[in-house]
């Protein structure tokens, strides 16, 4: 949609409407390559290239970040040496490219966060912002109390202990156990390697929360975009409450 040029720099934040009209009537304003000095000229945001003294103007990015539920068989990384499907696949129309915020392995489902907020990204993944993330977990065999309390106190994994974790048995089968396991840290295979050293390997897996924000009934293969309300928790758990601009 067309626009006026005084318009578009203010969007830019380069300017108010009064200040832009000034930078165009001096002649500091370009599009595409041509001086444009009258008032009102009416520019293509998405076509258009716009210069203001030979640097190119261009609107800020929307941040976006959306939830997907990742149904097994996709990679999370965007380059897979064996060409399977990637999770990025599944959000087709989005105008961004948007990046995993961490990742849950091939047959891993589940909750996915994926944003083009490189902030946002750093600080729910970094250690020292302990984000919680909750799995449900189907191992094999009947799990005894006293693997559960090495779960929850922290098993060795390469020589590091890993952090205290929450365990709840949700259902016990005849040869399976499904749990409920809350970690804080976000290792290599990390929820695996944790219940194959207590003896009960993962048959199954699935991410039903990442910090605040919960899987809910999305369908699965589907994704949607956060509310305000959960970028606001987000922002929260990563250490730097942020009013909700998913706009800005
Ligand atoms: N832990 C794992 O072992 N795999 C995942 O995909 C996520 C956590």
């Amino acid at each position: 949609m067309k626009e006026r040029l005084q318009k578009f720099l203010s969007r830019a934040g380069l300017a108010s409407r009064r200040q832009g009209e000034e930078l165009i009537q001096a002649g500091r304003v370009t599009v595409n390559g041509r001086v444009v000095t009258t008032l009102g000229t009416r520019i293509d945001p998405e076509a258009d290239e716009v210069r203001l003294d030979g640097e190119r103007v261009r609107l800020p990015r929307r941040r976006l970040t959306v939830m997907l539920h990742k149904p097994e068989g996709y990679v999370t990384t965007r380059h897979d040496p064996q060409g399977r499907p990637q999770v990025t696949d599944l959000l087709g129309g989005l105008e961004t490219s948007l990046y995993p915020i961490g990742r849950l392995d091939y047959d891993t489902s589940g909750l996915l966060l994926l944003t083009n907020d490189g902030e946002l990204a750093n600080r729910l993944m970094h250690p020292r912002f302990k984000v919680a993330k909750i799995y449900r977990v189907t191992v094999a065999g009947v799990i005894a109390a006293a693997a559960v309390q090495r779960l929850e106190a922290g098993v060795k994994l390469a020589g590091r202990t890993t952090a205290p974790a929450r365990v709840r048995v949700l259902k016990v089968l005849p040869e399976r156990t499904v749990l409920e396991l809350t970690i804080r840290e976000g290792r290599y295979h990390q929820v695996k390697r944790m219940c194959a050293q207590v003896g009960h390997p993962v048959l199954k897996l699935k991410r039903i929360a990442y910090g605040p924000v919960k899987l809910g009934r999305l369908p699965r293969g589907a994704y949607r975009e956060l509310s305000a309300q959960e970028l606001v928790q987000l922002w929260e758990v990563s250490g730097r409450p942020k009013a909700a601009n998913p706009k800005s």
